[in-house]
This record gives structure tokens, sequence and C-alpha cells, in this order.
């Protein structure tokens, strides 16, 4: 279902027609987590994206959501069975916790979901770690959400598991029950050619399509998972239908583009305080004729931020005039910190800024701004609202919700985004959007300065048709159209 950016902001219903009466969400990370701080209790509430967005669907519902409580104060509110109450000031819906021990957090989550999946769908298979040796615990944890999510449900209820954490769990939940599976896989598929170098490929295939239904963000994301279906099992595909036919059950795969909250995103860059931008400037030393570029990434190896600080060094060099006249503000958050990998990004980040800074630096003006602490999605609205473009430049993306955050938080329409043709948002925002190769450092340079220089008209009216995308495919659309071809797909 496509709505106009008037109808968003009209619209307020959680409970389309098509939403189940009865659902299980399975992810691995939670919507909430209770945290003690000197003392005191805590509720890290969702930060946005698809925790925020479930949750009022969750809330007309009262589902339950099944998750593993990482907070550290998170046995201490739940009962015997790991169940509270959620959210905590308006408790409707359950939320079942599930204890990982150290064991489980290093094989299932660090080991087999990101240093093997992730890398694996991401196409960094030189970065592949031990498969077989993380693979026991990854399927372990995986039967462990799924008996939680069969103590919860029924033949009537819908089972909607999140991700690549949990591929196996479907085919527990469907041995158990006859419940309604379904599942979205938020990262890339990759090619068969990637895909069938994973001893474990034919079980993780196996459990995926225990699904009656399987949902990727891209066409090409479809294609590539049914020619593994095809090619890793004796799996019948109809390509057409969009679906697979394995051991005398059909699955029905398809393509939905995630989209954000626009509509929220465009309130909190709405009500951004009058003085927000002078004193975010002045904090950190940005003068009032400098223009800002912007980047917003979780510290991933797919983000291209170090392809990023080339282009910009580039800029740099081949336009000593931006010298002291453009800012880059590089926001990131650590992640996944105790995978080398990530730890060996971080520094070369930091590395990297520092020399760069170093290199350009003219009486105390520095190019780069790189903040690692928290920012509260007012702030991030704000930065977004007052940027003159950001830069999101994955080296592979399977959406990239960055981008499409810029745009719904753009409400005077100024600003430019310079886009990766390597994410996936590329596919719904790249005629629009300047779009960058980001291992083309020159020309990505060359795409900065032209973002730079473009006329106030061009990029209204780029961004307008922008904004009428991401509003159009914005996540509460995203939902309907799920349900209800999950709901055709259940007759
Ligand atoms: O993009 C996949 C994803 O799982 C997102 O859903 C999530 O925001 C991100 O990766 C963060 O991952 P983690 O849960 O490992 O912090």
């Amino acid at each position: 279902m496509n709505r106009s950016i008037e109808a968003a902001e009209t619209a307020e219903s959680a409970g389309g027609p098509s939403r189940p009466s009865s659902l299980v969400v399975v992810s691995n990370r939670q919507p909430y987590s209770h945290d003690r701080t000197d003392g005191e209790l805590s509720v890290d509430e969702p930060a946005g994206g698809l925790t925020a967005g479930l949750d009022p669907v969750m809330r007309t519902t009262d589902g339950t959501w099944i998750a593993w409580g990482d907070g550290d104060a998170d046995e201490s509110v739940t009962d015997e069975t790991g169940r509270v109450r959620v959210p905590p000031d308006d408790p409707s819906y359950t939320l079942r916790r599930l204890w990982l021990s150290e064991r489980d957090v290093e094989r299932y989550y660090a080991g087999y979901s990101n240093q093997v999946l992730w890398p694996v769908c991401h196409g960094a298979n030189w970065k592949v770690e031990h498969a077989e040796r993380y693979f026991d615990r990854y399927r372990d944890v995986n039967e462990r959400f799924a008996e939680a999510a069969v103590d919860t449900a029924d033949e009537d209820t819908t089972v909607w598991f999140q991700d690549y954490h949990l591929a196996l769990a479907p085919r527990r939940v469907k041995e158990e029950c006859d419940a309604f599976c379904m599942q979205f896989w938020h990262i890339p598929w990759p090619g068969w050619d990637g895909f069938r170098r994973l001893p474990q490929r034919e079980e993780l295939l196996d459990g995926l399509l225990a699904n009656d239904f399987l949902a990727f963000h891209l066409p090409s994301y479809v294609e590539r998972f049914l020619d593994c279906a095809e090619s890793g099992l004796d799996a019948t595909v109809d390509r057409e239908a969009g679906s697979v036919r394995c051991r005398g059950e059909t699955t029905t795969v398809g393509a939905f583009p995630l989209g954000v909250d626009a509509q929220r995103r465009h309130e909190q860059a709405r009500s951004v305080p009058n003085g927000f931008w002078d004193s975010f400037r002045e904090d950190h030393g940005i003068g009032p004729d400098e223009r800002v570029a912007v980047g917003v990434d979780r510290l991933d190896y797919t983000k291209g931020i170090p392809e990023r600080l080339a282009a910009l060094e580039r800029l740099f060099e081949r336009h000593p005039e931006r010298r002291g006249r453009l800012r880059y503000v590089q926001k990131v958050a650590e992640s996944r910190t105790t995978i080398p990998a990530y730890r060996r990004l971080g520094r070369t980040v930091r590395d990297e800024v520092a020399r760069i800074n170093h290199r350009f630096a003219v009486d105390g003006w520095e190019p780069i701004v790189h903040l690692e602490e928290y920012l509260g999605e007012h702030e991030l609205a704000g930065l977004y609202r007052h940027a003159d473009c950001a830069l999101v430049s994955p080296v592979c993306d399977g959406m990239n919700l960055v981008a499409q955050e810029y745009v719904a938080a753009q409400v005077d329409g100024n600003g430019v985004l310079v886009l990766s043709e390597l994410a996936g948002a590329h596919e719904l925002l790249g005629e629009q959007a300047v779009s960058i190769n980001p291992y083309a450092t020159e020309t990505f340079a060359d795409a900065i300065e032209e973002a730079l220089g473009m006329g106030a008209r061009e990029r209204q009216e780029r961004m307008d048709a922008l904004r009428r995308v991401v509003f159009e495919n914005d996540l509460e659309s995203w939902m309907d159209e799920l349900f209800e071809t999950a709901a055709t797909i259940r007759g």
C-alpha cells in the first residue's frame, strides 16, 4: 500500500486490516532493555528503525516478543519464565527474554551470526572465521528461540522471525506446531558462488524454507536466494510466482524494501529548537560560513567509512579553497567490539581522521568533526535537517536506513544525498541522489563537490522527489504490504 505524505501525516492507526490477531515476533535484539546505573533502574527504549516500528503493532495485538535479554538489570524485572510486560509506562504486550551465556554470545552472536553469515552475505568472504566451530552453538541457540516461540504459539499464531541470527529456528517451530511462520532477512542475500562455501548451507536453506513466507529487501536478493535454493537443495523454484517447493512444503519468497518511520523523523526535524544549529556549530567550532557534510554510521566495515575519508581527503587536496569552508561531521556508533575486524576498523577510522585533520589543519581549523558520543534522536534530526549534504557510502548494504532518515528529516528540502550505488537504498533513491561508487575515490570526491555546488532549485526538486519516495515507502506501508501478503498466503 502506497501513501502520500499528506495521508501519512494523518494516519495514526497501528493496526492495519491484515495485521495478525495473534503475533509472536522473534528477534535477536530486544525492544526494551533494563539497566542499572548507580543503583537506579533505567529502561533503554528502542532508538528507531524496526524495533520502534514494530512496537505499536505489538501493542495493538497484545502479542509476545521473544529476544535476547542483554540488559544488565533485565533479569531483575522479569518473572521466572523471563517474561515482562512492556512498554514500562503502558504495559500492553509481553517481552519474553532469553538468557544467553557468555559462550552463547561468543559463538552464536559474535561467532556464526557476525563472523560467518554477516561477511558471507556482504561479500566479505575473506573475513569468515571458524564456521564449523561456531555452528553448533548457533543451532543450539536457534533451538531455544524456537522452543520459546512454540511455548506461546498455536495454529492461529503468526510467528515472525527477524534476520540472519535465526535461520534455523523456523524449522524447529514447524516441527512442533502448526503456526504460520514468516521471516524478514534484513541483510543482502549472496550469490550461490559465495553461499556455497558454507559447510552448513543445506541446513541453513532448509531452516529458512520451513517458513511459509520469506522476505528480502530487493528483487535481486530474492533472485539469488532462489538460485541457492535451486542449486543447494533439491527444490523446485517457480520464479514467476516467487515460490520454492521443497520436501512437500511451499515457501513464498518476495521483495519488500524496508522503510523508515518518515513522519516521525519529519516531526523530529520540524521541532528542532531554534538555536540548536547555532549552538551545535559553536560547540564544534564550525564557523558561520562553513558548509557541512554529514555521515552517520554504525562502525562496520560494510559502511565504507575509510573509503569516504579517502574521497574527502582527495577533495581537500584538489580544492584547497574548501579548507576552512567545508566541515565533515562524522557520527559513528561502536558496534560488535568483541570481534577483531570491528576493533581494527575503529582504530583505522580514528587514525585516519587524526591524520587527515593534521594534514589540512589551518589556524585551529580541522576538516573533520568525529563524534563517538551518544546523540539523541532529536539532535540527529537537527543534524540531518541542517547539513548541506549527507554522505552515505557503504561498500555493501542490505538497505541503509540512514539515507532514508536524512531525506525524511530534510523538512526545508535544501540538502543533497550522496549515495553509494552499492546500498540497497540506491534502488529506491538512486535517481535523485548523487550516485557514487565508494571505491572510485576521484569521482566520489567530484560527487561531493557537485553536491556542494548544486543550485537551490535543483536541490529542492531532487529532495522533493526523494521525499515522495521515502514517505510513500515508509515503515507502515512496508508492514502493511508484508502482512497483506502473509494474509493472502494463509488464505
Ligand atoms: O542490519 C542488520 C542489523 O541486524 C540491524 O537490524 C541492526 O540495526 C544492526 O544490524 C545492528 O546489529 P547488532 O544487533 O549486531 O548490534
